[in-house]
């Protein structure tokens, strides 16, 4: 039996650019998704979750079609579920293997958020699957392959959430480019509200607007690139004023871009009231996640988020990434 832990991620800058190749700027956190691998004799894949989310979740999977479902009313479940029976495919055929598996998914995340939980399934099952056959796969490997489970079940995906929940830390990834470690320390609250579409469907909203105004979109997308390169230098000053602005800088572009919505940007203003220096979406929007920067004022953030429907808690960075627990 193997067991691997996978953090979730909060995006500070560049969501949706960098599904364009723009760089951007996301933080693993110390809240994960918890895998555990154990091999089962022919080729079935049991996925068993007892928490993701609100109700259980319980799946056999023969030759690629579910053989037995028992899926309690909770359609994120499902969701991961499919990510998690993904991976498995993607190491099948990475490693050429078949081996049939039974595996255990536990989050202490809101799943489907904008926290990178499908991210994190992906990267712990692709590890927890591989290491019970016997191969020991490179974090790097881990990442690469966590990413094709995400291209695989969206159609479209940047690397930024499966490599910064593999790779652990805070890092500025421009993809295909470059991966490079931030030292800035981050006061960082994180609120959730539910969310209205899935990342998917809000990548394919961005597209159309895309098409329908590329001379706009793309200088919008420039613009996020100018302002992420400018929070790189803000972080390595450790300003964080001028990181929070620039976050809310960021927050009007993805407004822009049309993810944003009523619940989030009440959030939103009510971080900023409560003393937050910054406050934007994490993620790909839609409701899920915000993310502020609230140095000393972390607890009356918190209190706002509740205040405004939503949930809200204090985030640390989780610099090891992937983690083996035995
Ligand atoms: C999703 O967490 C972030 C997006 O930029 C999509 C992606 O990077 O694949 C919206």
């Amino acid at each position: 039996m193997v067991r691997v832990k996978a953090p979730g991620v909060v995006k500070l800058f560049g969501e949706h650019a960098v599904v364009y190749g723009k760089p951007a700027i996301a933080m693993a956190i110390d809240r994960f998704i918890t895998v555990e691998a154990v091999k089962i004799s022919g080729g079935d894949v049991e996925i068993i979750s007892r928490d993701l989310g609100v109700r259980g979740i319980y799946l056999r999977i023969i030759d690629g079609s579910v053989a037995e479902a028992k899926i309690l009313d909770n359609a994120y479940a499902a969701k991961l579920a499919s990510y998690a029976y993904r991976a498995v495919e993607v190491t099948r055929r990475f490693l050429g293997v078949r081996d049939g598996v039974r595996l255990t998914i536990t989050s202490e995340l809101p799943v489907g958020a904008g926290l990178a939980t499908s991210a994190a399934v992906a990267a712990s099952t692709v590890a927890a699957y591989s290491r019970e056959l016997g191969f020991e796969l490179r974090k790097e490997e881990v990442a690469k392959l966590a990413h094709q489970v995400e291209v695989e079940v969206q159609g479209a995906a940047s690397p930024m959430d499966t490599t910064t929940s593999t790779m652990g830390g805070l890092l500025y990834i421009k993809p295909g480019v470059e991966v490079r470690r931030i030292a800035a320390k981050l006061p960082i609250v994180v609120g959730v509200v539910e969310r209205e579409s899935t990342t998917g469907d809000l990548v394919a909203r961005v597209r159309k607007l895309y098409g329908r105004h590329p001379g706009v979109i793309s200088r919008i997308m420039d613009t996020i690139e100018l302002l992420v390169n400018e929070a790189l230098d803000a972080l390595a000053r450790q300003d964080l004023e001028l990181v929070g602005e620039l976050m809310n800088v960021n927050q009007g572009l993805l407004e822009a871009l049309g993810v944003s919505n009523r619940r989030l940007m009440e959030l939103i203003y009510s971080a900023r009231e409560a003393g937050a220096l910054g406050a934007k979406i994490s993620g790909a929007g839609g409701g899920g996640a915000v993310v502020a920067l609230a140095p000393g004022v972390e607890d009356s953030v918190i209190k706002a988020f509740k205040a405004h429907g939503g949930i809200g808690f204090r985030a640390d960075v989780w610099e090891e990434g992937l983690t083996y627990i035995q």
